[in-house]
């Protein structure tokens, strides 16, 4: 019954416009701000080298198998698990799917609304002078308020609303062509002047020298949901825009590029960052506001630092603002799809509802941070959850699905276009997706979480 009152499918206009908007998914606060403060709290080296494992093995593949899934049935997340498996229960990942996006949206929304904060500081001058413990103090003031947090997360919300309201092609696919490139040079930039401080090898050391007795079962599974976060994977994100992605497109070339862009600016976040961790002496584990606290100290000790503070948090909004509407799409395609609402309410429905239960996230810094359940706040259970135990599972059951229900020669058909496209890893491929990822997901999910002391 889908599409009953709407336009026929909007679709991306060209492959790069595909690569720019799934990499305007991948790239966000889950690379320049996530991956950070978790490879800090988990002890840097070891985790970054277990990360990049599961990037190639896991990955990869999930991500060829989602765009594979989504093309294939060209619906929202959960109508093509309906589309490809009538009458079974394989809507249900798609419907997870739909749970993880209001979680991880709730939480995400308040990090972004952050970086419009500092925005706002950057352009009134407002870190100059300050000593690095000032900044910090500035910052933890900053986030336990309620007001302005939340004013910068309902504004937050509202532009992504307003993007995925324009539509896939006039939105996203616009904006990312112009704005990754960007983001890309800027980062590097960060990355010279952080490299360049007196003091920056205990940061390189951090982050390059593995010291394996760090490593448990939960900060693996750290790791995975990391490398699932960061991929945007395991939630139909990439079966949703993969259902906007026109049949001569090659999805291996994609799913490749997409990933090696992500992993790339991941790495260099790191690179950028702990320098100027060591540097000015602030904890590896700072937890949530790392970036927040670190960077304003660069700025400060930056030639143009004024400039630079301002190119670099409206870079960061951006790239958290092509993320965040490839989250919304998500919702807002299933809405409109499945419930056969029209697009435009069901951006209004979706978003709103995102943004109340985006609040609890948001106050978990200040008046609900007292609320503790099992040594986590709600926002940090937003986060534990989604990127933790909803990502991997959803990639797991997603390599299922490729690997065992969805049929060799759907499957095969897809990803090679038909049969016009030479695609010789794809023995390995299934190789992978039938039994490499979903064994690795499933154990290490289940040692991940059996440690946890409940
Ligand atoms: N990958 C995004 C980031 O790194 C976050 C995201 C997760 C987006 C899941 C979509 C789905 O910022």
């Amino acid at each position: 019954m889908a599409m009953l009152n709407n336009a026929p499918r909007d679709s991306f206009g060209s492959k790069i416009g595909v690569i720019a908007a799934a990499a305007g998914s991948a790239v966000g606060l889950g690379n320049i701000w996530r991956f950070p403060y978790v490879a800090g709290e988990n002890g840097g080296g070891a985790f970054l080298l277990i990360y990049l494992g599961f990037i190639l093995a896991i990955g990869f593949p999930v991500m060829l198998a989602e765009l594979t899934i989504g093309r294939r049935a060209q619906l929202n997340a959960l109508g093509s698990f309906k589309k490809l498996a009538p009458g079974k229960p394989w809507y249900l990942v798609g419907l997870m799917g739909i749970v993880a996006a209001f979680l991880i949206l709730a939480f995400y929304s308040t990090i972004a609304g952050w970086t419009l904060e500092y925005l706002v500081q950057a352009i009134g001058n407002g870190f100059s002078g300050k000593s690095s413990d000032a900044l910090k103090e500035s910052f933890e003031t900053f986030q336990s308020g309620s007001f302005r947090p939340l004013l910068w997360q309902v504004i937050f919300m509202f532009m992504t609303g307003y993007i995925v309201y324009s539509g896939v092609k006039k939105g996203i696919e616009k904006y990312a062509k112009i704005l990754m490139p960007i983001l890309l040079l800027l980062i590097i930039v960060m990355t010279i002047r952080s490299v360049t401080l007196p003091g920056a090898e205990g940061g390189l050391n951090f982050l390059f020298k593995p010291d394996f007795s760090k490593i448990t079962w939960p900060v693996i599974l750290d790791a995975l949901g990391q490398a699932a976060f960061s991929l945007s994977i395991g939630m139909g994100t990439l079966i949703t825009y993969g259902s906007y992605i026109q049949k001569d497109n090659p999805l291996p070339n994609i799913a490749l590029q997409v990933t090696a862009a992500d992993t790339l600016m991941a790495i260099l976040a790191g690179v950028m960052i702990f320098p100027a961790v060591f540097a000015f002496n602030i904890d590896p584990a700072e937890g949530f506001g790392l970036v927040f606290i670190v960077l304003p100290n660069i700025f400060v000790q930056m030639a143009g630092g004024y400039f630079f503070a301002i190119l670099f948090f409206t870079l960061l909004a951006i790239a958290a603002l092509t993320s965040t509407v490839s989250v919304l799409e998500v919702v807002v395609a299933y809405f409109s799809e499945e419930l056969n609402m029209s697009r435009n309410k069901a951006t209004i429905i979706g978003s709103v509802g995102i943004t109340i239960v985006g609040v609890f996230a948001t106050l978990s810094f200040g008046p609900l941070s007292d609320f503790i359940i099992f040594g986590k706040t709600l926002f940090g259970w937003f986060d534990y959850l989604s990127a933790n135990v909803l990502l991997p599972i959803g990639a797991l059951m997603i390599v299922l699905f490729v690997g065992w229900f969805m049929g060799k020669a759907h499957v095969k058909a897809e990803i090679t276009n038909e049969g016009s496209l030479k695609v010789k890893m794809f023995p390995v491929f299934l190789w992978i997706v039938r039994l490499l990822a979903p064994i690795a997901i499933a154990v290490v999910f289940l040692y991940g979480i059996n440690v946890l002391k409940f």
